[in-house]
C-alpha cells in the first residue's frame, strides 16, 4: 500500500525543509509540498523530523567472541529498529582454517528470517592464505565489499602486518575496503600478563593494560602500511585524541584514510571500570574507555571531518553469566558494550541540542556517509526520490531516560543507564513497511533483507587522488 508522510520536516545531510513524502512499493516516489493521494495511508509528522533510516556500520550480533556469544538477531535487530536504525553492517568472522565464504554463510544463516531490519556483512579475516586472497573478488561480487582485520586479540583474532599488507593489496584491486581494529596486540598481551602477575585482576586493569599509546601506534602502523600499498583504509572505533591526530595528519597528506568513533567513547570514561562488585566489567570494551579529556578531542575530530562516522560497536554480553566469566581475571571478561538502540537519541541529545553538531551533520555521521562508505548509497542513507523508503519520524521535544528495563535489546544492563534523552524515535519505516509505531515495534522478524553492497564506495574517491599525486611527483 502507498503511504503519504505529511507535514514533517525532512532532514538530510545537506538540507532541512518541510515537505510531504509519497512512498510506493518500498521506494520514495515523490517529495513535494501538499502532496495528496487518495489510495495512500496518511501518516502525520507535523512538528517532527523525518530522517533517513540510520545506518550502523559496526555491530556484532549473535557472534561468538571472547568464549561466549553476543545477544541474538531476534532482540538486537528489533532494538536497532526502535532506535531508528534500518540497516546494520555486521561483522561475520572467518573460522581459522576455513574459507571467508563459510564465515559469511554462517552469519547469513543466523540472520535469515530473524532480522527486523536490513543487513549486510563485513568479513573478519583471521587466517589469510593464497586461497583466502583469491576469495576476495568473489565475495565482492556477492555483495561483501568490506573486510576487517584485527591488530589486537593476540592468540585469537590478531593478524600479522604482512596479512594486512596482502589484504589491502588484494582488496584495492576490486574496490573492497579494509577496516582495522588498531591496537598493538603483542604489547597488550605483555601488559596483561604483567598486571595478572602483580595480582591486578579487576576490570579496571583492562584499561591499564591497553593504554592509548598501543592504539596510537597501531593506528600509525596501519596507516603506513595502507600508504605503502596505496589503498584506502577505514579505522574502526577510534577512542581518543592521539589516534585521531594520526588520522588527521594522514588525511592532511591526502591519504584516503577514513575512521569512526562510537557513542561510548564520547560519553563514558575509564572511571566506569572502577565500579564496585565487578560492575566495572559492564564497561570493558576494546579499545577501552578513556578519560574525559578525550571526549572534547573526539567531538572536534567529528566536527573537522577527521572522523566520518559513529558506529555503535554493539557487542552485547549480559553481566550475569557472560561478563562474569572474567571474575578474578579481567582478560577473560568478554569485550564489548551496547549502543545499537541509543545511537541516534544520544547523538541528538548530546550532539545536536548541545550545539556540538548540526542535525544535518548528525544525519551525515549516522547515515549518509556510512551508506556511501559501505556501498549502500544512494538506495540508503538519504531521503530522495528513488531511494528506499527507510524513514524515521523523530519527535525532538519528547524526553525519556535510558534504562535496560524499557529497552528492546536483550541485555540485563545498559552502559547508558540513567542518561536523559531529548528526542524520541516515534515511527520507523523499512522499505515502506511500518516497523515501529509510536515507539513500539510492530514489525515481523524476517522483514529485513540481506543487502548486496557495492565496491568502490566513498573511500575510493581518494585513491585516484593518491595515485595521481604519486604520478605527478
Ligand atoms: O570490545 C569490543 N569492541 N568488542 C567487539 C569486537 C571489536 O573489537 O570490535
Ligand atoms: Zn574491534
Ligand atoms: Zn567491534
Ligand atoms: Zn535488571
Amino acid at each position: 500500500m502507498k503511504k503519504l508522510i505529511k507535514g514533517g520536516t525532512i532532514v538530510t545531510s545537506a538540507d532541512t525543509y518541510k515537505a510531504d513524502i509519497l512512498v510506493e512499493s518500498g521506494k520514495i516516489v515523490a517529495i513535494a509540498n501538499n502532496l495528496s493521494d487518495a489510495d495512500a495511508e496518511v501518516i502525520y509528522a507535523t512538528g517532527q523530523y523525518v530522517l533517513p533510516g540510520m545506518i550502523d556500520e559496526h555491530t556484532h550480533v549473535e557472534s561468538p567472541f571472547g568464549g561466549t556469544i553476543t545477544a541474538p538477531w531476534k532482540t538486537e535487530s528489533v532494538a536497532a529498529a526502535v532506535g531508528g536504525t534500518t540497516t546494520i553492517v555486521d561483522f561475520a568472522l572467518q573460522t581459522p582454517g576455513e574459507s571467508l565464504q563459510a564465515g559469511v554463510n554462517t552469519w547469513k544463516e543466523r540472520a535469515h528470517g530473524q532480522s527486523a531490519i536490513d543487513y549486510g556483512f563485513h568479513i573478519g579475516v583471521t587466517d589469510l592464505h593464497s586461497e583466502t586472497i583469491r576469495e576476495i573478488p568473489t565475495l565482492v561480487e556477492k555483495g561483501i565489499p568490506t573486510l576487517k582485520l584485527f591488530m589486537a586479540y593476540k592468540g585469537d583474532l590478531m593478524i600479522e602486518d604482512s596479512t594486512l599488507y596482502e589484504t589491502l593489496e588484494a582488496a584495492k584491486e576490486v574496490g573492497a575496503l579494509v577496516m582495522v581494529h588498531a591496537e598493538n596486540g603483542s604489547v597488550i598481551d605483555l601488559l596483561q600478563k604483567k598486571c595478572l602477575e602483580n595480582g591486578q585482576t579487576e576490570p579496571y586493569y583492562h584499561a591499564v593494560s591497553r593504554p592509548i599509546e598501543v592504539e596510537t601506534e597501531a593506528t600509525s602502523r596501519a596507516i603506513a602500511i595502507a600508504e605503502i600499498v596505496g589503498a584506502p583504509l577505514f579505522i574502526v572505533h577510534v577512542s581518543g585524541e592521539e589516534p585521531a591526530e594520526r588520522i588527521r595528519e594522514a588525511k592532511a597528506k591526502g591519504l584516503p584514510i577514513y575512521a569512526e568513533t562510537c557513542p561510548h567513547y564520547l560519553f563514558l570514561t575509564t572511571e566506569e571500570l572502577k565500579k564496585p562488585n565487578f560492575e566495572g566489567a559492564k564497561y570493558v570494551c576494546s579499545p577501552p574507555l578513556r578519560d574525559s579529556k578525550h571526549h572534547e578531542a573526539l567531538w572536534n575530530a567529528l566536527q573537522d571531518g577527521t572522523l566520518q562516522a559513529i558506529g555503535s560497536d554493539h557487542c552485547a554480553f549480559n553481566f550475569k553469566g557472560q561478563k562474569e566469566l572474567g571474575m578474578g581475571d579481567f582478560t577473560k571478561i568478554p569485550n564489548g558494550g551496547n549502543g545499537i538502540e541509543h545511537r541516534l537519541t544520544l547523538l541528538y541529545t548530546y550532539g545536536v541540542t548541545k550545539g556540538r553538531m548540526t542535525i544535518n551533520q548528525m544525519v551525515d555521521l549516522l547515515a549518509t556517509t556510512p551508506a556511501k562508505v559501505m556501498g549502500l548509497y544512494p538506495e540508503k542513507g538519504t531521503i530522495a526520490v528513488g531511494a528506499d523508503a527507510d524513514l524515521v519520524i523523530f519527535n525532538p521535544n519528547e524526553r525519556k531516560t535510558i534504562s535496560h528495563v524499557t529497552s528492546y535489546q536483550g541485555l540485563d544492563y545498559d552502559m547508558f543507564e540513567g542518561f536523559d534523552i531529548t528526542g524520541v524515535v516515534k515511527d520507523v519505516f523499512l522499505r515502506g513497511k511500518q516497523i515501529v509505531k509510536d515507539s513500539k515495534y510492530v514489525g515481523t522478524l524476517g522483514d529485513g533483507n540481506f543487502q548486496m553492497r557495492k565496491p568502490f564506495g566513498l573511500c575510493y574517491k581518494g585513491v585516484a587522488t593518491v595515485e595521481k599525486a604519486k604520478a605527478e611527483v
